[in-house]
C-alpha cells in the first residue's frame, strides 16, 4: 500500500519522464509559446472581468435597501400609536438586547425601525429568527452597515427619529484576538458614521447607546460607580467601548447631540448570545460535553453581576424617556446637551461555579467541569455595579435574580433547540 504522500508524489521515475517529454513538445516552437501566453493572459482577464461583475453584482443587484416599497416599510414601522410616542432606530435589532428594547417599544406604541448587518459572528440563523418574531410585530429590519453612510442618510432623510438606540457592536472578549480589525469597524468607525449622520440629521435624535461595563477593566474598587476611572481596558473589546465613550462626549460637546451610555453588566436572558459563557455551557452540558470554567489566579473564582435581560430593557427604555433633547441643527450646536453615563448592572455577584450549579439545577443534568486557569486575554476576575445613579435618574431597579433569569432562559432554550439540540445540528 502506497502511503499518502506516495499517492500525491509517484515514485516511478518514467511517469515523469513521459511526461517532461510530452511537455517540452507543447513549447517546442515559439509560436506555441506565443499562444500559449496570449491564451493565459486571456483566461485571467476573463476572470478578473467576472470577478469585478461578482463585486458589482453583490453591491446593485443584492442592495437590500432603496426604492418605493423599502421606504414605505421604513415609514410604517417607524410609525408612532400613542400620545408624546417616540420613533427610535434601532441598530443591531436582530441582536439579543436589539431584539428585546424593539418588541418593548413597540408594544407600548412606539415607532422603530430596525438595523442590523447581520453578520456571521455567532449563528445567524438565531439574528433570523429574532426578526421573524420582530416582523411578526410589525417591525421592520434594515439589512444593512452602519458604516453605510448613504443608507444611514436616506433613513434619516425618510424618518424624522426622535431617537437612536445604538446597540449595533462587536462584542466578545476573546474573538479580537482572532479579528481585531471587526472591533474597529463596529465599534470605533461604524460609530463614527453612525454619529455624523445623527448630528447631520434634522431633527438630530438623542442618542441612547451601548458601553460596556468592560471600561472599568482592572479596577478593584468595587462596586463599579461611574465615576470611577476608565483608563486601564484589558481587552480590545473594552477599548473600543472606552473609547466610544470618549467619541461619544465630542459629539455632544461639538455638535449639541444628547447622548446617554450604558454600562451593561453581562447582559442574559431567553434569545441571548450564543458566545456567551452560560449558554455555551447550557449546550454542552446537554450534549454531555465538558464545560471549561476559569479560574482566576490563587484558584480564585470569577464572579458576575449577571443581569437579567428584562431588567436591562427597562434600563433602556428608562434612558430613552429621560434623554433630553439633542439642541444641534444643521450639523452646528445651538446649545449645551445633555451626556450621561449608566451603569446597569443587578449589583449582586454571582461566580461562575454557582451560575453552573444553577443551570444543573434546571437542566437536570450534571456538568462535567474543567478547572482551568483563566489566560491573560482580557476577561476580568469580576464584575459589581453600583446602580444607584440609573436608579436616582429614571428608577432603575432590578428584580429578577439569577436563579429565576436562568430558570426563564433555559425554558426558552429547551422550546427553541429541543433537548437534543446540537446532536443535529441548528
Ligand atoms: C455609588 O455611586 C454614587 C454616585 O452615583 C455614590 O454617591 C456612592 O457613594 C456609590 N456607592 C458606593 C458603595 O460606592
Amino acid at each position: 500500500m502506497p502511503s499518502l504522500e506516495e499517492e500525491l508524489f509517484p515514485s516511478t521515475p518514467g511517469k515523469f519522464k513521459d511526461r517532461n517529454r510530452h511537455f517540452h513538445r507543447c513549447f517546442a516552437s515559439t509560436s506555441t509559446m506565443f499562444l500559449w501566453a496570449l491564451f493565459l493572459i486571456a483566461i485571467t482577464a476573463s476572470y478578473l472581468c467576472f470577478q469585478s461583475f461578482m463585486d458589482t453584482g453583490n453591491r446593485y443587484f443584492s442592495a437590500t435597501w432603496g426604492g418605493h416599497h423599502w421606504e414605505k416599510q421604513v415609514r410604517t414601522s417607524a410609525q408612532i400609536h400613542r400620545s408624546n410616542g417616540m420613533s427610535v432606530l434601532v441598530t443591531g435589532a436582530a441582536g439579543f438586547v436589539g431584539s428585546h428594547v424593539s418588541l418593548a417599544l413597540k408594544k407600548r406604541g412606539d415607532g422603530v425601525v430596525g438595523l442590523d448587518n447581520f453578520n456571521n459572528y455567532y449563528d445567524p440563523s438565531l439574528k433570523k429568527a429574532r426578526k421573524n418574531l420582530l416582523n411578526n410585530h410589525n417591525i421592520f429590519i434594515i439589512e444593512g452597515d452602519i458604516n453605510d453612510m448613504r443608507m444611514l442618510t436616506k433613513l434619516f432623510e425618510i424618518v424624522r427619529f426622535t431617537h437612536v438606540m445604538h446597540l449595533a457592536a462587536q462584542a466578545g472578549v476573546r474573538y479580537a484576538l482572532e479579528n481585531p480589525g471587526s472591533y474597529v469597524h463596529s465599534n470605533i468607525a461604524g460609530l463614527v458614521t453612525l454619529l455624523e449622520a445623527c448630528k447631520n440629521a434634522n431633527p438630530q435624535p438623542a442618542v441612547v447607546w451601548a458601553s460596556s461595563s468592560s471600561v472599568y477593566g482592572l479596577n478593584e474598587k468595587v462596586p463599579f460607580s461611574e465615576s470611577d476611572r476608565t483608563d486601564q481596558p484589558a481587552s480590545l473589546y473594552a477599548a473600543t467601548k472606552k473609547a466610544g465613550e470618549e467619541i461619544t462626549h465630542t459629539y455632544n460637546h461639538i455638535y449639541g447631540l444628547s447622548i446617554t451610555g450604558l454600562r451593561f453588566f453581562t447582559v442574559y436572558g431567553p434569545w441571548g448570545r450564543p458566545d456567551m459563557a452560560y449558554f455555551s455551557f447550557t449546550r454542552n452540558i446537554l450534549q454531555g460535553k465538558p464545560i471549561t470554567v476559569y479560574r482566576g489566579k490563587n484558584r480564585v473564582d470569577l464572579a458576575r453581576d449577571f443581569t437579567y435581560i428584562d431588567d436591562v430593557v427597562k434600563g433602556c427604555i428608562g434612558s430613552l424617556d429621560t434623554s433630553g433633547k439633542s439642541t444641534g441643527s444643521g450639523g452646528k450646536k445651538r446649545g449645551p446637551a445633555p451626556y450621561r453615563i449608566f451603569n446597569l448592572g443587578n449589583t449582586s455577584p454571582v461566580t461562575v461555579p454557582m451560575m453552573v450549579g444553577i443551570l444543573e439545577k434546571h437542566l437536570k443534568v450534571k456538568a462535567k467541569k474543567n478547572f482551568v486557569e483563566m489566560p491573560g486575554n482580557g476577561d476580568v476576575p469580576f464584575t459589581h455595579a453600583n446602580i444607584s445613579s440609573a436608579r436616582k435618574e429614571f428608577g432603575y431597579k432590578p428584580t429578577t435574580d439569577l436563579q429565576t433569569g436562568l430558570k426563564k432562559f433555559v425554558k426558552w432554550y429547551l422550546s427553541y433547540y429541543g433537548y437534543n439540540q446540537g446532536k443535529s445540528v441548528k
